[in-house]
């Protein structure tokens, strides 16, 4: 349904500016949260109209704020900080949001993208397909259009017999011709800046809910005889909007899907695409492995050969080639070459796994940095520390880091072995190729080559269960198996096993 392509009109370089239009209260969505910082794939909204809009090198990007301004403002200092809100003090419609927007850059000259905050799934190619389109065709104005299936709740292209677009009619607005055209406006246009702000200046508000319509100037710039035009997006699905928390959760579906059927092309392997939830600000490279329930967030990367999953989360983490990281979640880590993780482990931001190192399951570590082929392999929690190359950390050590008020480090050397049990207490240092004894706690320092002992001796009282409980099951065994103890009757002293 797009306009004739016709060559060679379009200016070269970037655009005046982008507009967006986010002001509006999202009352659908039931939220205390602004509609457009509601976030899929890891960004707001907005952060994706941001990004889709970002390679039109704009001179100005201006975003319209009003409902839950202060929210929205802070949120964009943070994602795209070069963006201008432009404050709509009262929600009076999306065309006295586009003149407010426009009122802040008063001598902006040649085309202007308008676009809808509540767009997420909108694509850069989709962006300067329609910039080219309206440079091809020399229009004023260009609407991105669409063929849905069901248009219910959109307003709707009216084309004269010949095929050129003569206006927008909002569904509340349209006849019941009107309404069974299923080509839509999908919210995003590209206007010269001097046409848009003179039909925004004459803007009525004589309309179903009252307000004035961006979409209404289409219809005056055709009765002026300016040359507007409508073209279709490539793939329908780019303009969905989201309203509610419905479509919300539909367009984080696609959005995802994408993302996954991007990722299968490049060559990883993704077991199972329903389960898998991929940001689209992660990386996984070529022959990595996905396995079923994985969920790769932020900034995550995942290097080749590398296995991720069953059931695993990954927040700004990296995973290096061949590592695996299995059943555990794991945030602001960095897993080295070769590393294994999990099952059931949690790795906290800080901490570091360098080539061939293991964490095993029930192992919690935070801020620390674990050397070459060393392994933490059941049930500790390893905090604040450096452990050397080729050390062993024995089953339910602690790495006692905190004295109520401040956090220690413990440094552990090469080729150590924490004996199990052991609490290592901050700050302590356990020098290269010592050893502790499993159920110490550790409170000075062990040199290098040494042993650390730190726990009472243990003492066998002979006889204790037939004298205590006789008659039990315990005691039956004891005389069974021939309890010397029971004549003897004498408290003895064992050497405490080493
Ligand atoms: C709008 C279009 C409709 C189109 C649909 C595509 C209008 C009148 N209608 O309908 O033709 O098919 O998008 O999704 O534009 N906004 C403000 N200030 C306001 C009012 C709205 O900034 O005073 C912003 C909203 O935050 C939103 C955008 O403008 O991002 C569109 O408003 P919304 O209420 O979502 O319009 P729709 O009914 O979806
Ligand atoms: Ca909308």
């Amino acid at each position: 349904m797009s306009e004739p392509l016709q060559p060679g009109t379009a200016p070269e370089g970037g655009i005046a500016a982008v507009v967006v239009l986010a002001a509006g209260q999202g009352t659908r969505m039931r939220s205390a949260t602004p509609k457009v910082l509601h976030a899929l794939g890891g960004r707001s909204m907005l952060g994706h109209v941001l990004a889709a809009t970002a390679p039109l090198a704009a001179r100005h990007t201006l975003v319209v704020v009003g409902a839950g301004r202060e929210a929205v403002e802070e949120h964009l200092a943070q994602v795209a900080p070069d963006a201008r809100p432009v404050l709509q003090e009262e929600q009076r419609g999306s065309g006295h949001a586009a003149a407010v927007a426009l009122a802040a850059v008063p001598d902006l000259e040649g085309p202007v993208l308008l676009v809808n905050g509540d767009a997420p799934l909108l694509r850069r190619e989709t962006v300067t397909a329609l910039l080219d389109a309206h440079r091809a065709a020399g229009n004023v104005l260009t609407v991105l259009t669409a063929e849905v299936d069901d248009p219910t709740g959109l307003g709707r292209i009216v084309r004269d017999a010949d095929g050129a677009v003569r206006a927008i009619v909002e569904q509340r607005d349209a006849t019941p011709e009107q309404r069974a055209v299923r080509e839509i406006n999908a919210g995003v246009y590209v206007g010269e800046a001097a046409a848009l702000r003179r039909a925004l200046g004459s803007l009525g508000e004589d309309n179903d809910q009252g307000e004035q319509y961006l979409t209404d100037v289409l219809g005056l710039l055709v009765a002026e005889d300016a040359p507007v035009g409508g073209a279709a997006a490539e793939d329908p699905v780019d303009v969905l909007g989201c309203n509610d928390r419905r479509e919300l959760a539909a367009r984080r579906r696609t959005l995802n899907d994408r993302v996954l059927d991007e990722l299968m092309r490049a060559g990883v392997t993704v077991v199972d695409p329903a389960t898998t939830w991929v940001d689209v600000t992660v990386t996984v490279a070529p022959d990595a492995l996905l396995e079923p329930g994985v969920h790769l967030r932020g900034t995550t990367s995942v290097a080749t050969a590398a296995v991720v999953g069953p059931d695993t989360t990954l927040v700004d983490t990296t995973v290096e080639e061949g590592a695996s990281v299995v059943r555990s979640h794991v945030l602001g880590a960095v897993v080295g070459p070769h590393a294994a993780v999990g099952p059931f482990s949690y790795l906290r931001p800080g901490t570091r796994l360098s080539a061939g190192a293991k964490v095993g399951a029930f192992v919690e570590t935070k801020n620390v940095q674990v050397g070459e082929d060393s392994k933490v392999p059941h049930l500790s929690y390893v905090g604040d520390a450096t452990i050397g190359r080729g050390s062993n950390i024995g089953a339910a050590t602690v790495f006692v880091n905190y004295d109520g008020v401040e956090k220690h480090h413990t440094e552990v050397g090469d080729h150590v072995r924490i004996g199990s049990d052991t609490m290592l207490v901050a700050p302590v240092t356990v020098g290269d190729g010592a050893y502790t004894a499993a159920g110490s706690v550790i409170t000075t320092d062990v040199p290098p080559g040494a042993m650390g002992v730190a726990r009472a001796r243990q003492r066998n009282v002979a006889g204790w269960v037939t004298r205590r409980r006789p008659g039990t099951a315990a005691a039956k065994a004891a005389e069974a198996a021939g309890d010397a103890g029971a004549e003897a009757a004498a408290h003895t002293r064992a050497e405490a096993s080493e």
